[in-house]
């Protein structure tokens, strides 16, 4: 969680978690040791995707995909190229 708490995340992400908490419940236990969470990236920031996506699909009313691409990364890392 960050300094600024709940708020700082993007409602999409806040609806992510409120259900992955106990969906996956591993996947947001590792999310919030990371530092993504700490500095406000949420679950919709990476998976959050546009229908011209191959991958993408609809899940819970939003359009998301499970490959996460290094483009996606690269959003907010240039020069990140592999994890
Ligand atoms: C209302 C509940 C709910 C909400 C809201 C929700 N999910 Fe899920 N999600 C699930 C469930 C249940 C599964 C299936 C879990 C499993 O396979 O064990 C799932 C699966 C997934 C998968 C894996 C799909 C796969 O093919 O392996 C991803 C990635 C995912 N969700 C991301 C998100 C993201 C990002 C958001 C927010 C934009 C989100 N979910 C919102 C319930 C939810
Ligand atoms: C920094 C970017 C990032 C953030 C933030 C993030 N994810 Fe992911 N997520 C990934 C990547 C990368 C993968 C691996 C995809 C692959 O294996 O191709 C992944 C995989 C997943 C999977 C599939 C796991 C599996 O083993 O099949 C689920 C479910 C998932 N994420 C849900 C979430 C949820 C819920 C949140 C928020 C609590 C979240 N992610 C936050 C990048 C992210
Ligand atoms: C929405 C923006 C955003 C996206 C998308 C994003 N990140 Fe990050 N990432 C951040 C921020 C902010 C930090 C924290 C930077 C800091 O600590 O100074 C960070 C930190 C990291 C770190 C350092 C973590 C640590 O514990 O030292 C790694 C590694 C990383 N990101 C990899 C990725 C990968 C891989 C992806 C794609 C799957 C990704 N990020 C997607 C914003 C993003």
């Amino acid at each position: 969680m960050t300094s600024k708490g709940w708020a700082s995340f993007t409602k999409e992400s806040q609806k992510c978690v409120s259900c992955h908490k106990s969906a996956t419940s591993f996947v947001v236990k590792e999310w919030k040791k990371s530092k993504h969470s700490k500095n406000g990236v949420g679950c919709y920031e990476c998976h959050g995707t546009t229908k011209n996506n191959p991958a993408a699909y609809k899940h819970m009313g939003l359009i998301i995909s499970t490959l996460v691409t290094p483009e996606q990364c690269a959003r907010c890392h240039p020069g990140v190229v592999k994890e």
